[in-house]
């Protein structure tokens, strides 16, 4: 792909060399425990813009972890986009790339098509090539030998049950494709509960892709392959938790962000294709029957989840490459690592939204609302209305938007992603009786447990931009500004002026 201006990052330590180069990963050399320690350090460490870290000394109860642990890889938005291959101040023009993938074929065809939208072609180009003697399996215990207690895996929050793999990447594809089937394989991030020496549970939501697959052969009556990669490069990590169109496979996705084709080998007891090169691979079955009570666990809403049954996994391999590192993370009140993802993925829908919409200007999902829960929609207001129109046509735009509770939507001249401004927009330009739009009994996020029922709630629209046209009959006073040419004045003197000026943090 041509946007790409960073080189190609193979494998995950290739990725942490680079970053290690530019002094955005450390090295923490002093023991760090695996319980609730590491989630501390790791807190903090994100809080303050700080780099990724790399636990050489990570303790787990035992003892000391076989491995090093790497936490934090995407602690910042800059980290995010240098996993996409390019610099923060291009993510939307990926955005643009990736909005032209999502729009209706046209009338001339594939072909047509393929000139149109190089992304696209580059997306079915990238087939998987198949290596032999995979890095990822340059170790394998399998049988008596599978002992998940040799992996370093985190005990994130007070209270948690079992010990949480946090970053895996779940391979599943459908029943009716061959092992080497990857236009329909599906990756994605579903967090693990250890059970024992070699079961798990499968924490993938109802509407999640890897659900959807196990659905499928439970409907058969037969139990699902799946293969979990842990640490990976980081354009098939990032391509696991983007909300793709389903057409579109995450591995060959990743391919393309990569600007090299994806390495794939066959699993060792499953039937399935793994990254070649990541750091760890589980393999195993999902039962098609089996579940487990999954949880406690501190989720990205700030709250502990109800525990609640999911599918168990059985797993028959477990292959690394030499001298793994175990990528972990936590997920707890925003701002946490999915949540400074969840910001650039924001921009990176951006284009695809003003296509549907052409008014909107921009889009804040608040990272501090669960990255989703609230939108701020500023729009170039041109009748009376819209305000309702554009709430409306958000929450049917994409599927993920049913879980966005309250939308404010202000005129263009406010800025999104500064709560003053917003702030100032519902003071002064929202009414009550004639500004507000509840919707009851929508779809609703079922972990969240504000609304009456679970999965069933309330959406509130609240219009903060300046009426026009039939929407009043008073007269809309004049936005307050001070004239250019005594800014231009002042300009001119200011340096002079405030030389002994003592300022403080700005109110
Ligand atoms: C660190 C992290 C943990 C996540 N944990 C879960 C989870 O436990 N269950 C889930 O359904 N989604 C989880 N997600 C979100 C999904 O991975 C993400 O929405 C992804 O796009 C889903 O892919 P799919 O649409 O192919 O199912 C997590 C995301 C991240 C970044």
């Amino acid at each position: 792909m041509s946007l790409r201006e960073l080189p190609v990052f193979r494998d995950l330590r290739g990725f942490a060399r680079y970053l290690e180069d530019r002094r955005l990963l450390a090295r923490v050399g002093q023991p760090v425990s695996l319980v609730h320690e590491m989630t501390e350090v790791h807190h903090r460490t994100l809080l303050a813009g700080g780099p990724a870290l790399w636990f050489e000394q990570a303790q787990g109860e035992g003892g000391p972890a076989a491995m090093p642990v790497l936490a934090n890889l995407f602690g910042t938005a800059e980290r995010v986009a240098a996993g996409f291959g390019v610099g923060p101040e291009r993510i939307r023009e990926l955005g643009e790339a990736l909005a032209a993938m999502r729009e209706p074929a046209p009338v001339d065809g594939l072909a047509d098509a393929m000139s149109r939208w190089p992304m696209l072609r580059a997306a079915l180009a990238a087939h998987p090539q198949q290596v032999s003697h995979p890095p990822c399996q340059a170790q394998s215990f399998l049988g008596q030998n599978v002992d998940l207690g040799r992996l370093p895996v985190q005990t994130c929050w007070p209270g948690e049950p079992a010990p949480l793999i946090t970053w895996p990447l779940v391979i599943t594809r459908p029943p009716d494709g061959g092992a080497g089937d990857t236009a329909g394989m599906n990756i994605g991030v579903y967090r693990m509960q250890v059970l024992d020496r070699d079961r798990v549970i499968m924490r993938w939501l109802a509407h999640r892709g890897g659900a959807a697959h196990h659905r499928a052969w439970a409907a058969r009556g037969r139990d699902m392959p799946v293969a979990v990669a842990i640490g990976a490069d980081p354009a098939t990590i990032l391509s696991a938790v983007l909300p793709l169109p389903e057409t579109v496979s995450e591995l060959h996705f990743s391919g393309v962000l990569r600007g090299e084709r994806p390495r794939v080998a066959p699993a060792l007891t499953v039937p399935l294709l793994v990254p070649a090169d990541a750091e760890i691979v589980l393999e195993g079955y999902a039962s098609a029957t089996e579940t487990a009570p999954e949880g406690p666990y501190g989720d990205h809403t700030g709250y502990y989840n109800s525990v609640e049954n999911f599918p168990v996994m059985r797993v028959s391999a477990i292959t690394m490459r030499r001298n793994p590192v175990y990528l972990t993370t936590f997920t707890g009140r925003p701002p946490d690592e999915p949540s400074v993802i969840g910001a650039v993925l924001n921009d990176l829908a951006l284009p695809s939204m003003k296509r549907q919409m052409p008014e909107i200007a921009d889009v804040w999902l608040p990272p501090e609302a669960c990255s989703y829960r609230i939108a701020i929609v500023s729009i170039r207001k041109t009748y009376p209305g819209q305000a309702r129109r554009v709430m409306m046509g958000f929450w049917g735009m994409l599927p993920q938007f049913n879980y966005t509770k309250t939308i404010i939507v202000v005129d263009e001249d406010i800025d999104v992603r500064d709560w003053r401004d917003v702030a100032w927009a519902l003071a002064t330009r929202l009414d009550a009786s004639r500004d507000v739009m509840v919707t009851p009994n929508t779809p609703i996020d079922y972990l969240d447990f504000a609304s009456p029922e679970p999965g069933l709630g309330g959406k509130l629209g609240l219009d903060a931009t300046r009426k026009i046209g039939a929407e009043t009959r008073r007269e809309w006073n004049r936005t307050l500004a001070m004239a250019p040419d005594v800014k231009k004045r002042v300009d001119a003197i200011w340096p002079l002026l405030s030389a002994g000026f003592q300022f403080r943090a700005a109110p």
